[in-house]
């Protein structure tokens, strides 16, 4: 018997000689015998996985003679038996060709009858005709040459009469592969530090890893958190550093005053704001003179600026609070660039960005809840214009796929001026707000300790509206919380902000913020 590595020399010198295997049933080992199908296959296989040979299945039918089929074919039909009995001149008694005949004697006589072979002659059989052509022999070892016959219906009938079987045969058809060779070259399961370090792992072949199994179940991301890629990637290729945003609870300070938001501003109420109770304060702050420099700022202003007017109180500043918004974490940033700016002795310019989870203390409903995540921006540069921030808002909401955007004059404590960012919905038939932004209020960056000539634009946006639009969902709750399915978060395609997003940002599902 060839053993595989035999059938694998065969297979390899075929290709190198002839170029391809039409069919692997040509194959035929040293002594001429044909090479099992099993055999084949594994050969083939593992050749192929080192992608030294291509190979395509071939399945075909072919009809084999059954045992009595063969009889047929080896002896003649029934009813050439029957005829042949049939003595030329003094015919045969019935009774005698049973004897001689047995069983065929039954099943040949009718068709003999009906091909006008023999007729009765009163209790015997005499000829009719002088010679006969056997056809049911002939059209039997048709079949057992060619393993088919050249008429459909012979094919048929013989099946019917069960002197035929089909049985499907499969073969195959194999080319070089592209890394065709006679020898079969070893490959290393693992790279070695030797390989390394003598450079054998250039000309090396390894063997590939074999990733069987069912795919792991866990691990899915969930969509507003497959969003923030894109919005971080956006970021990234503008050129922009991630701020640090691991910081829920925060100090007033830093999420108002330093914004100079003033301390009788409504959303500092805690019907507005999440207070905490234990602790519920810190006096954790920078350093005394930035302090100094935010009370004298609100209670009586300075840097080209009146203030509000009121005793600014630094009890009201320690309350901590879960932030309301990133910018805090934005003002955080800025103070820790003016000290850096004082450290060098020169400023450079910074472009900082953040997305994270926010909490107001607001009522719940379809497209609200107490805690959401924002997407924030800012853009640190000397003699920055209005201009910069409404030219750069085109680019970056372009990058999310949302084209013609409006501006409209808004107000925040923090920002002068200010503009919320309008986009057309054609299914409201009416301009949707997408988001706000601003350039920070000198009172803000000037008692940081920011140059006058440093401006900064900022602007932010809700990360949950686009990830409900971009999958399809009018419920928040469908979104975070208790009611999430966990399929929608295991199904759901990775996001991507390309110029279709920005087609479903405005189209008919969008909701408003
Ligand atoms: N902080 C603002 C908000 O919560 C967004 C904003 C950021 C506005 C930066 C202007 C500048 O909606």
């Amino acid at each position: 018997m060839a053993t595989s590595e035999d059938i694998q020399t065969l297979i390899l010198t075929t290709l190198d000689t002839q170029g391809a295997i039409e069919n692997t049933d040509s194959l035929k080992t040293a002594d001429g015998n044909a090479i099992p199908y099993l055999a084949v296959v594994g050969v083939l296989n593992s050749l192929a996985s080192k992608e030294m040979i291509t190979y395509t299945t071939i399945e075909r039918d072919q009809f084999n003679l059954t045992q009595e089929g063969n009889e047929i074919a080896d002896s003649g039909s029934h009813e050439a038996k029957v005829f042949n009995a049939v003595d030329p001149v003094n015919g045969i008694a019935i009774a005698e060709l049973a004897k001689l005949l047995g069983a065929s004697a039954k099943i040949g006589q009718g068709k003999a009858f009906k091909n006008k072979w023999i007729k009765k002659d009163g209790d015997k059989l005499v000829r009719e005709v002088e010679s006969i052509v056997d056809q049911t022999q002939l059209d039997a070892l048709e079949i057992r040459n060619t393993g088919t016959h050249s008429k459909p219906a012979t094919l048929k009938d013989l099946q019917a009469r069960k002197h035929v079987e089909k049985v499907k045969l499969i073969s195959y058809k194999v080319a070089k592969g592209p890394k065709f060779a006679l020898k079969i070259e070893k490959q290393a399961t693992d790279l070695t530090a030797e390989m390394l370090a003598d450079g054998s792992w250039k000309t090396q072949t390894f063997k590939k890893y074999n990733f069987a199994g069912n795919p792991p179940e866990g691990g899915h991301l969930h969509p507003l958190m497959k969003v923030r890629e894109e919005f971080r990637k956006i970021f990234f290729e503008l050129g922009f550093e991630e701020m640090p945003t691991n910081k829920y609870v925060e100090s007033s300070f830093w999420n108002f005053d330093a914004l100079f938001q003033p301390q009788q501003h409504p959303a500092r109420d805690a019907h507005d704001t999440f207070f905490l109770l234990d602790p519920a304060t810190s006096s954790n702050f920078p350093d005394k003179e930035y302090v100094q420099r935010v009370k004298e700022v609100h209670s009586h202003g300075g840097y080209g600026s009146i203030g509000y007017g009121y005793d600014w109180k630094i009890e009201e500043a320690e309350k901590l609070l879960l932030r309301t918004h990133t910018t805090s974490v934005s003002s955080n940033m800025l103070y820790r660039l003016a000290q850096e700016t004082k450290a060098r002795g020169s400023f450079k310019p910074a472009k900082f960005f953040s997305i994270d989870r926010v909490y107001r203390n607001e009522t719940v409903d379809a497209t609200h809840l107490a805690e959401f995540h924002q997407v924030e921006g800012v853009i640190a540069d000397k003699n920055l214009t209005l201009g910069d921030l409404i030219g750069f808002m085109e680019i970056f909401f372009e990058k999310m796929g949302v084209p013609n955007i409006k501006f409209k004059p808004a107000f925040n404590p923090y920002t002068e001026p200010s503009m919320e960012i309008f986009s057309w919905h054609p299914g409201l038939e009416k301009w949707v707000e997408l988001g706000n932004s601003g350039m920070f209020r000198p009172e803000m960056l000037e008692a940081m300790g920011l140059d006058p000539d440093v401006r900064v634009i900022a602007w932010g946006l809700g990360l949950e509206r686009p990830t409900m639009i971009k999958y399809g969902l009018d419920n928040i709750r469908e979104l975070l919380g208790h009611k999430v399915d966990l399929d929608m978060i295991q199904s759901n395609p990775a996001c991507r902000l390309d110029k279709k997003m920005g087609k479903e940002l405005v189209g008919k599902d969008a909701v408003d913020a």
